[in-house]
Formats: C-alpha cells, sequence, structure tokens
C-alpha cells in the first residue's frame, strides 16, 4: 500500500528535524501498512547523517537478578518464587569487566533488579574498583535512588545511567508497577539529567492497555527529558507473572516507534534490544534499518545469564567473543560496522 501525499510531506517535516506535535507524532505510528518502508527509511537517513554507519558495542552485566519491586510484567519480580535468585561479589564482576576490556568495548553497563543489598558505598567501591583497574567507562542500570546516592555514583565515576520511564500513560505505569509513582521515576530522570548523566530511558511496546497515542506520549516524554539514550522494546510475556500469556507478537510497531524516536531525537543513541532480538531472528538488524545504531552483548557469566529471566527466550547464548564475532558478519550484510570507542552523543557526526 503507497501513502498518502500527507503521509508523505510528514515523513520529510520529521526527516528535515521539525518539531512534531502530538497529533502529528500519532499520524507517523498510524501509517498503513504491515511494514512502513517510508519511514524506516527517513530513519534510517537521519541516523547515517546524525550518527554514522557505525555501531557502538555496551559489554553488559547483570550482576543481581534480585528485586524489590513486584511489577507485573518482569520474571524478577519479587513475588515470583520460581526463579532462582543470585548476586554477584565485586570480585566476579570485576573478572567480568576485564573481559569486556579485552574484546575491546570500552564501556560496561551493570544491570540488576532494585536491590538494596548493593547499598550507595557498595555501588561506588565498585565504580572506583572498575575506574582504576581497567578505566572502562561505566553505565549504571540499577533503578530509582535517591538524589544523594546519584550523586555519589557520579562523584565515584559513573558517567552514564539507564532509567527506563516504561510507560507514559501514568494508569499503565502504577498499575503495572505497584505501589511506584509515574512522578518519582521522572523526578529520578530529571536529577540524573541534572547531575550531567548521559542519561537513557525508554518504553516497553505492547503493553496490555497501550494506545499508539501513548506510544506517542513516549516519544513526547524522551523528547522533553532530552534522554540521550533511548532503550525501546517489545513487550514479551513472561509465564511466572501476572501478565502471562498476553502475547504480543508484533514488531513493526516497536520498529515504527526506533523510527520515530530517530527522527525526533535526531543524535541519540538507541539499542537494537535484546527484546526484538528475541521476538524475531531479524529483530535486531531490522532495528539497526530502523533508527539503531547501538548493541549492547551480554557478558554476564553463564551461570547466571539463564537466570535473569526478565522474560522467556533471551537470545544470544554462547561466549560473548562468540557473540561480538557473529554480530559483526550480520552488521556487514547491511553495510555497517563496530567502532569502538565510546560512543558519547555526538552533537554532530563527523
Ligand atoms: N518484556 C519486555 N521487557 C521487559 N522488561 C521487564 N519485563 C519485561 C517484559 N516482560 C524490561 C523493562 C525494564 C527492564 C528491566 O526490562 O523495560 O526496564
Ligand atoms: Fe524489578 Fe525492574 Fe523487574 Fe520491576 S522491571 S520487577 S523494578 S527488575
Amino acid at each position: 500500500m503507497s501513502i498518502s501525499k500527507a503521509a508523505e510531506s510528514l515523513i520529510a517535516k520529521a526527516k528535515e528535524g521539525k518539531d512534531l506535535n502530538r497529533q502529528e507524532i500519532i499520524q507517523l505510528l498510524y501509517l498503513p501498512g504491515k511494514y512502513s518502508p517510508e519511514l524506516f527509511v527517513a530513519a534510517d537517513n537521519v541516523r547515517k547523517d546524525q550518527v554514522g554507519d557505525e555501531i557502538f558495542l555496551r559489554g553488559i552485566i547483570e550482576f543481581s537478578n534480585h528485586c524489590q519491586r513486584n511489577c507485573l510484567y518482569c520474571g524478577l519480580r519479587k513475588g515470583n518464587s520460581r526463579i532462582s535468585r543470585y548476586r554477584m561479589t565485586e570480585d566476579e564482576i570485576l573478572a567480568i569487566t576485564e573481559e569486556i576490556k579485552k574484546s575491546s568495548i570500552p564501556t560496561v553497563v551493570l544491570q540488576s533488579g532494585e536491590d538494596s543489598y548493593y547499598t550507595a558505598d557498595v555501588i561506588c567501591h565498585l565504580i572506583e574498583r572498575i575506574r582504576k583497574e581497567t578505566n572502562l567507562i561505566i553505565t549504571l542500570s540499577i533503578g530509582e535512588r535517591s538524589l544523594t546516592d546519584y550523586k555519589s555514583f557520579q562523584q565515584a565515576g559513573a558517567d552514564r545511567y539507564l532509567l527506563k520511564h516504561e510507560t507514559a500513560d501514568k494508569n499503565i505505569y502504577q498499575y503495572m508497577r505497584p505501589g511506584c509513582k509515574w512522578e518519582d521515576r521522572l523526578q529520578c530522570l530529571r536529577w540524573l539529567k541534572e547531575l550531567g548523566f548521559e542519561t537513557g530511558t525508554g518504553n516497553m511496546v505492547g503493553v496490555p492497555g497501550q494506545t499508539l497515542e501513548s506510544l506517542a506520549d513516549d516519544l513526547l516524554v524522551m523528547k522533553y527529558l532530552n534522554a540521550d539514550m533511548l532503550g525501546i522494546g517489545p513487550f514479551i510475556a513472561h509465564p511466572d507473572t501476572p501478565l502471562a500469556g498476553i502475547d504480543n507478537d508484533d514488531m513493526d510497531i516497536t520498529l515504527r516507534v526506533i523510527a520515530a524516536a530517530r527522527l525526533i531525537t535526531r543524535n541519540t543513541n538507541i539499542p537494537a534490544t535484546t527484546a526484538l532480538a528475541t521476538l524475531h531472528p531479524q529483530g535486531r538488524l531490522l532495528a539497526l534499518q530502523a533508527g539503531a545504531n547501538v548493541v549492547m552483548p551480554d557478558f554476564t557469566p553463564e551461570i547466571y545469564k539463564n537466570r535473569y529471566d526478565i522474560y522467556p527466550g533471551r537470545k544470544d547464548v554462547g561466549s560473548a567473543q562468540d557473540i561480538i564475532n557473529k554480530l559483526e558478519i550480520d552488521f556487514r550484510t547491511i553495510g555497517r560496522f563496530i567502532n569502538y570507542s565510546a560512543g558519547y552523543r555526538q552533537t554532530k557526526y563527523h
């Protein structure tokens, strides 16, 4: 199905970087047809122009699957008694950061559930050791903490922080995250940004009750926060959670949100998420051709990896180096290549 003149001129407007209002963003997401080549091509062009053909890698370590929260969608939720819990020690984490360094990836993402076992002091000590022993750039993804904690993480040497807003629909957010407040999430994100962290946010696409209007609001939140990194992934139902059985096989809409995010936020870093790779064998490459420019290989040791069971069927088994070699071959098929530098958000490519 070809698109109308109105849709064509809307895409052209987005491609030029003109501000889009909520109605226009909704229209972008409503484009007819299963795949929307015009939207993806425009996003791919903007990606090339703004951040180049290079793909940046971040090595991720999922160091604890304990979580105090009880999010309805997530396998790590406190109420899931079927999961076998683990915590990595500082030495174990350090050993993996050495591996990341050996594979020439300059940045590590330390991710966990919301686990207060790792107090601010414990996290700061870890950051200091990683900085001293490997000099890796450190991204934290450990949930909501106090302003004081965020400040101390930064003083200890962390540069980046990921905290997805998950959904801009306040009612869905508070339903899916019992005891959590949407405003608190936004407050944390504002603090992180004000402190000068490269800040990542993002959403899940396909959660129950979500509309295209609310996805447009997600994009407006990303823009409003001036987030530097955007993690956009499909919701995948986990059998041991209250949202079990609510299937989401629609990858197209996730790709559209990625494409719209690239058009709207221009020079941000957008990962092709593991969740997309899990939903579809070509999910990662399709995302990289719809605006994404980052991939995050999982360095979590094999003994723990399967237990970081946020959603079922997570791909990427095998050693991280095998995964990177395979990625490199895949990237070449779409004319892209790995860049082993830090990959800060760029003001302009070149
Ligand atoms: N499907 C997709 N993503 C999920 N996450 C948690 N549960 C799911 C799920 N069922 C994502 C959330 C959160 C991160 C820990 O994982 O976006 O930020
Ligand atoms: Fe915990 Fe995050 Fe999962 Fe919620 S989404 S249960 S906070 S790990």
